[in-house]
């Protein structure tokens, strides 16, 4: 390189000498040496240098060329031969200049897409898990020590799954649009987006028959006027057991060993007796207010209860229609609302920021497991 870093490479100019000023071939060889010798700074500039000389239409080396049938025949050898020697020389150095270009190019590139290795790294910001996400493994974690298995349905479900095996009666208001979400009235079995996780315990029990001990997590829709404790997609998990002899104790039982280890062990388990199609007896559940234990207070609006899940034994007509003989076994089932475990476990107002995507919420979950 040389000291000023742009100028460089200049062609050798071995025949100084021989030039004198009023010779084509000699003025031409002059100039190109002296603009040669300055250098080229870009591209660019090498480009109009190249052209000025060699370029074929107005280039000064071919007219040099031209030029020679206006000397007299007796010089013409002389001097086409001196064109010649003047033209290789422009065309070597020309090379030359172009090599040193590229090589500067190069590095100049190089210089640009260097890594400095001794820069601090970049952290990658971690995600975090979906608190509906963490509320449901820990739930999981909890029923598989129990024994249970997890099963999957489809969120987009006939009404023979979600409604008619289940013994809802054909004029229940669930089955209206005014609840529900249809999407294909017409099908033989009319699709919808199931209502709740119920349409599983179908599926799972008519595939594998009794004795069961199953939960399924996952998502329903339906058609709500939304608020702070209602979405119109949420999440439940359903569980269901089917064995010999088993009775409504036995849901009293798992669900306050459940309570216990999501909540705490002082937390309790309230039914209260209501209707549900596929259950009889049915009841709802609630849990003592982790807040307040049990004392009242406004996130339990002071009734000491938080109401999270529905249940109740199997009602005979749902094991028949799914092959199980109702006279030797029965079974419980419970469907409980994730979205609002979550709330009383984290102690957030309002169940519409689970969908929301606020990060200034969820990232609060991050650290979670
Ligand atoms: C049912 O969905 C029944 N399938 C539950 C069941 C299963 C009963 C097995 C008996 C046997 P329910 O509509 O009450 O029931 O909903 C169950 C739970 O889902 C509620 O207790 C509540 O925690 C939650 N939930 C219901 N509606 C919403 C909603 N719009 N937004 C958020 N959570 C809801």
């Amino acid at each position: 390189m040389n000291d000023d870093g742009q100028k460089r490479d200049a062609p050798a100019t071995p025949h100084a000498s021989r030039l004198t000023p009023d010779d084509p071939v000699d003025s031409v060889v002059a100039a190109f040496r002296e603009e040669a010798g300055r250098g080229v700074s870009s591209r660019s500039d090498f480009e109009r240098l190249k052209g000025r000389y060699l370029g074929r239409e107005k280039g000064l080396v071919p007219a040099l060329f031209a030029g020679i049938r206006d000397v007299p025949p007796e010089g013409r050898a002389a001097f086409g031969a001196r064109a010649n020697a003047a033209k290789k020389e422009i065309e070597e150095a020309v090379a030359l200049l172009s090599q040193a270009l590229e090589r500067r190019e190069v590095e100049a590139r190089q210089a640009a897409e260097a890594v400095d290795v001794t820069l601090p790294g970049r952290r990658a910001r971690a995600g975090g898990l979906h608190p509906v996400t963490i509320v449901r493994r820990r739930i999981e974690q909890i029923f598989l020590r129990m024994g249970y298995s997890i099963a999957d349905g489809p969120e987009l479900e006939n009404d023979r799954h979600n409604f008619e095996a289940l013994n809802f009666p054909p004029e229940h208001p669930a089955r209206d649009s005014q609840d529900s979400f249809f999407v294909d009235r017409k099908a033989a079995s009319p699709l919808l987006l199931r209502t709740h996780t119920s349409p599983v315990q179908i599926r799972e029990l008519a595939r594998r028959g009794a004795p069961l001990r199953v939960i399924a997590p996952g998502r329903v829709y339906r058609n709500e006027s939304v608020d702070a404790t209602h979405a119109a997609v949420f999440h439940q998990v359903e569980g269901l057991v089917v064995e010999r002899g088993i009775s409504m104790a036995d849901l009293k039982g798992t669900i306050e060993e459940f309570f216990a280890a999501l909540f705490g062990p002082e937390t309790k388990a309230r039914f209260i007796p209501t209707f549900f199609p596929f259950v009889e007896p049915g009841a709802d559940v609630a849990a003592s207010c982790i807040f307040c234990k049990g004392r009242g207070c406004a996130k339990c609006k002071q009734s000491g209860w938080i109401e999270l899940a529905g249940a109740g034994a199997v009602h005979p007509n749902v094991l028949t229609a799914c092959g199980v003989d109702p006279e030797e076994y029965t079974g419980f089932a419970f469907g409980l609302g994730l979205d609002r475990v979550a709330m009383l476990l984290y102690g957030f107002p309002d169940l519409r920021l689970l969908l929301e995507g606020d990060e200034r919420f969820l990232s609060q979950f991050a650290s979670e497991a």
